[in-house]
């Protein structure tokens, strides 16, 4: 395993993170994670190097954190730092605050969160915070004075504008953004990382393969494009090796649903570095990045956030066969996957409550793409 700098922090961070929302679950029930493969996931990682594991109150339907509890029993919370969130959108009352707090420190089983951020900080998140009966920051310093928490971090999903904003305000130790080489220019981007770097903040990064659109199989007119480089890689170790490439980022945090995902991200993060890409293979990865904006219809990350849909619609699935019809241009293979879903969870089953773009970090105008979804399997 790689060692980074985790900037002003004295502390190196291992160049991959285990992101714990994309772990293995039964059947549609993402609360059902599969137990005993996630912890021998959790553990593999930890005993190949990895020393900073990323959950978050809402994962898997609120059983992340007491999984990963579970997993850092037997002497593995010693060799790993956690990572957990304060849900922004549910603090309304001056003690909810404490209670989740206190909760998470009961589910992960622990004394201390070693980074804690406040989750999914937009501008609407941030006033909420700003208009509370106490002081947010007060707050955050008191339960640091109380040796519950220890790094304070935010993650964020919003324009660049307010990003910066709120790395201004105050005297974080690090921030979590979105970033990966389809997203250079959205949210915080490259910009945005490089402006938290200069101030002092180390940057974690999430979704660094977009979901995990990056990993799959590219479609031929992508190919074409990797085959110009003159080393072979798989897509994943592109996407990752584009990051690791970058001194301003800190460490990579990799959602992982298989044994064999951590095991391949584990042996690439061996292999990592800044600088280790040449000028002519970032070329490439940005004509890559150019020609998967070409022929996406909808930039959905499957992170599932705006689900459930009071109304079962099956938000990211309807968005991924979408996607994929495009992608890959096979309307028919996958207008049978559209004919063989519920018509329940269908786009069609919408009724425009509008709920679900409230949650959406990447913005999307959910309604209007799923009525795109519908026209185009069913004119
Ligand atoms: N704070 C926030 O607002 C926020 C938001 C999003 C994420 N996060 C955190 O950041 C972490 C990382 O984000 P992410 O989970 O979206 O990461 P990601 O790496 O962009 O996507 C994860 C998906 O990529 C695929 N994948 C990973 N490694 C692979 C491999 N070696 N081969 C093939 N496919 C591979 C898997 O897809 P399949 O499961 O389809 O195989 C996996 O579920 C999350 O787990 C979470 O901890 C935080
Ligand atoms: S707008 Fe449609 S898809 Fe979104 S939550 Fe409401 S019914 Fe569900
Ligand atoms: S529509 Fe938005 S919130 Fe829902 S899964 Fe896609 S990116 Fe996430």
């Amino acid at each position: 395993m790689e060692y980074r700098d985790f900037d002003e922090l004295d502390w190196n961070p291992s160049a991959l993170g285990f992101g714990a929302m994309r772990l293995p679950y039964n059947d549609d029930d993402r609360s059902d994670i599969k137990e005993d493969e996630a912890i021998e996931m959790i553990r593999y990682a930890i005993d190949n190097g990895v020393n900073y594991i990323d959950t978050a109150w809402p994962y898997h339907d609120e059983e992340s954190e007491e999984l990963v509890g579970k997993a850092l029993k037997d002497g593995y919370r010693e060799k790993v730092k956690i990572a957990t969130k304060l849900p922004s959108w549910d603090i309304e009352e001056a003690d909810d605050p404490d209670k989740f707090l206190n909760k998470q420190l009961d589910r992960l089983d622990t004394d201390k969160i070693d980074f804690y951020l406040l989750h999914a900080l937009s501008r609407k998140h941030w006033k909420n915070y700003q208009s509370l009966e106490i002081d947010i920051f007060e707050w955050l310093k008191e339960k640091r004075e109380e040796g519950k928490i220890d790094y304070l971090g935010f993650s964020f999903h919003d324009h660049l504008d307010i990003f910066k904003e709120i790395v201004d305000t105050y005297d974080w130790d690090f921030c979590q953004i979105q970033y990966n080489y389809l997203d250079q220019e959205f949210q915080a981007g490259k910009e945005g990382l490089k402006y938290a770097n200069s101030k002092g903040l180390g940057v974690v990064i999430m979704e660094p393969l977009r979901g995990g659109k990056l990993a799959k199989e590219p479609p031929e007119s992508i190919k074409k494009i990797w085959d110009e480089a003159e080393k072979d890689r798989e897509p994943v170790e592109w996407a990752l090796k584009w990051l690791w490439n970058q001194p301003e980022v800190s460490l990579v945090l990799s959602g992982m649903s298989t044994l064999e995902q951590v095991k391949e991200n584990v042996e690439y993060a061996s292999e990592s570095g800044v600088g280790e890409l040449s000028k002519k293979e970032l070329d490439i990865v940005d004509r890559v990045a150019a020609k998967y904006r070409d022929i996406s219809p909808v930039e959905c990350t499957g992170c599932n956030y705006c689900v459930p849909c009071p109304n079962d619609v099956a938000i990211p699935r309807n968005f991924r066969i979408y996607n994929q019809a495009e992608i890959y241009d096979e309307y028919e293979k996958y207008k049978e996957s559209w004919d063989n879903m519920k018509d329940e969870v269908k786009a069609s089953n919408c009724v425009r409550c509008g709920q679900c773009e409230e949650a959406c970090p990447q913005n999307l105008d959910i309604m209007d793409l799923l009525e795109d979804v519908v026209n185009y399997f069913e004119d």
